[in-house]
């Protein structure tokens, strides 16, 4: 079935700490604004929006689980940060939960943590949402939010990927192999 908006916050606040439910609500309404900006369709935004990180409180453990169970492939990244996994992992547990959920939206779920070469613009509508919703308060954030309208979605996508490709670097994080993947996309101009 194809779960609506009540369904979706019902079994998402199940699942999330009041933290991790009151960012999903504020990524679905963020994703919202940018749809309708963008020309995105704002119900399967709202919808990945509320569902994007459907397995962000999973513990370690059942995180590699779902990635043994689902057929993902673990890079060393992914086991020295298991929670790198939940945008797939939580892809595949949805497709899993509701069969009639969109492929479009599941798609922008498991996308949102790394972006992918080619994303669609549902994919990076979830992707910027994430970054922008009101409760994240870096000075980027404040200047992309500035943008929203005022360029192309690609461009904000770009920006904002860039800014937190210097946030890993600054912060001496690790970079996941798709991380490296999206941004050649990007600079390649195929994303
Ligand atoms: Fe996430
Ligand atoms: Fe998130």
């Amino acid at each position: 079935m194809r779960p609506d908006t009540a369904e979706a916050r019902s079994a998402l606040a199940g699942r999330l700490g009041t933290r991790g439910y009151e960012h999903s609500v504020a990524v679905a309404e963020t994703a919202l604004v940018l749809a309708e900006e963008y020309g995105v369709d704002p119900d399967e935004a709202y919808l990945a929006g509320l569902l994007h990180d459907w397995s962000r409180d999973e513990d370690a453990a059942t995180l590699r689980e779902s990635a043994e169970r689902f057929g993902i492939e673990l890079t060393a990244v992914d086991e020295a940060v298991p929670y790198l996994l939940h945008g797939r992992a939580g892809a595949a547990a949805l497709k899993e939960r509701f069969p009639d959920l969109p492929e479009r939206v599941v798609d922008a779920v498991a996308r949102h943590t790394f972006g992918a070469p080619r994303m669609t613009d549902l994919d990076r509508v979830i992707y910027l949402a994430d970054a922008l919703e009101p409760g994240r308060d870096a000075a980027v954030a404040n200047e992309l939010r500035r943008e929203v309208g005022r360029i192309p979605l690609g461009e904000l996508y770009a920006r904002a990927y860039a800014a937190s490709l210097e946030h890993l670097v600054r912060g001496r994080r690790r970079i996941h192999p798709a991380t490296v993947e999206a941004w050649n996309s990007i600079v390649e101009g195929r994303d």
